[in-house]
């Protein structure tokens, strides 16, 4: 008999990338009679209408049954680099822009431009999962570095320049952090911009949550500041900003020399981004922002709330307040939680409530889990009902 294997083989490097415990979550709990869900980023609001309407317009018009250029719709990055410099401080060309399908299609072509095989890219974790695989995709190193959790997941900037090795390439995180919730201050970012200049790194910062931000913090955008801007390449969304989750619109801001370099993986990824969805970002970036306000007031409501359903839960969860974006990531201090995944399973299972398990999160992940929050108030506390009975029975 041969022993030819009977089916292709797979490369080593996507099978050796685990599979995302939120889609492990989801589809687990599609076994479950009416679960309530605390797993997904997704906001629950609607697009806004006068974007929707825009879109279809650019449809009746025939303008979106064909490329745009690769870059993006010229107009769509002109008012870009308006937005930049209007929220973000950025002082933005369009030679530094690329239109990209969403955030992480801006990651993942930034990431082929700027690593080998073998480089070492450091991650302040707990991170958000999908970095570590960018990073894997690319047979690229991941190396963890955790935040401090007792002062609110800050950068531990002493052992993120510890990590720094011959081989290191890039530093990469999301501020406001998924799944911390923490928000980066403006002396921590300049720190890891003064560490990028001294070792000649590439800092990527996804700034998906730009907007989602409480309690006074406000989010920094460290491209604004001249004298890193060789070293860091900043990734933004329409996703969150403006409820347009399935529209899959970001753009990038990077060094003008690292753009066509950029492009030339944009262009294996995915041609241009979706010439509807850039003329609805167009509308989004350029229309009225009411909507961005009113989300966050629905996204604060949402974090107290959480915050007042696990105080209640104090002998059972240990968290730190989240300062941005609509994750918190509390640590379990019940036995049950020493792992992560077992424990985030049998709530599904029992107490039909579904999160994330911190163990996917990186270094510090464990013994963690994720609840999002960007769901209705009463999804949150039907969510904790079942919870807290649960929790004092285990
Ligand atoms: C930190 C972070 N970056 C990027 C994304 C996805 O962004 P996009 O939809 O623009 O690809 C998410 C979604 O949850 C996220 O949390």
């Amino acid at each position: 008999m041969s022993n030819k294997p009977t089916q292709p083989a797979l490369s080593a490097r996507i099978q050796g990338m685990p599979r995302s415990n939120i889609h492990l979550m989801s589809a687990l709990a599609q076994q479950v009679d009416d679960p309530v869900s605390l797993s997904w980023a997704k906001p629950a609001s609607g697009t806004p209408a006068h974007i929707n309407a825009a879109a279809i317009e650019a449809i009746n018009a025939g303008h979106c049954s064909g490329y745009s250029p690769g870059l993006g719709l010229p107009a769509l990055r002109e008012a870009i680099c308006a937005k930049l410099k209007r929220d973000n401080g950025i002082t933005a060309d369009p030679t530094e822009i690329l239109v990209t399908v969403g955030a992480i299609e801006g990651i993942t072509a930034a990431l082929a431009a700027v690593i080998d095989p073998g480089d070492e890219v450091i991650l302040p974790s707990p991170n958000y999962s999908t970095h570590t695989e960018q990073v894997r995709l690319f047979s690229g190193q991941p190396v963890w570095v955790p935040c401090i959790e007792d002062e609110s997941f800050r950068l531990d900037l002493d052992a993120l320049s510890r990590s720094i090795t011959g081989r290191t390439r890039a530093i990469l995180f999301s501020t406001p952090v998924n799944p911390t919730g923490a928000v980066f201050s403006e002396a921590d970012l300049r720190a890891v911009g003064d560490l990028a200049l001294k070792h000649n790194l590439v800092v990527l910062i996804d700034e998906a949550y730009e907007y989602i931000t409480f309690d006074g913090h406000r989010h920094f955008s460290l491209g604004s500041v001249d004298a890193y801007r060789d070293h860091v390449i900043s990734i933004f969304t329409l996703t969150k900003t403006y409820a347009m989750t399935g529209w899959r619109l970001g753009y990038l801001h990077a060094p003008a020399r690292l753009i066509p370099e950029i492009n030339k993986a944009h262009n294996c990824n995915a041609i241009c981004a979706p010439v509807v969805s850039q003329y609805a970002g167009l509308a989004a970036i350029n229309g009225p922002q009411d909507c961005v306000g009113e989300f966050n007031a629905k996204y604060a409501a949402a974090l107290d709330k959480v915050c007042g359903r696990l105080d209640a839960l104090g002998d059972y969860f240990a968290y730190q307040r989240t300062q941005g974006s609509y994750c918190i990531f509390p640590r379990v201090l019940h036995p049950a939680g020493a792992d992560s995944l077992a424990f985030c399973q049998r709530m599904l299972a029992e107490a039909r409530v579904s999160t994330t398990p911190g163990c996917g999160f990186g270094t510090g992940g464990e013994q963690h889990l994720r609840i999002t929050f960007c769901c209705a108030l009463s999804d949150i506390d039907r969510a904790f009902d079942r919870i807290e009975p649960w929790i004092r029975e285990l």
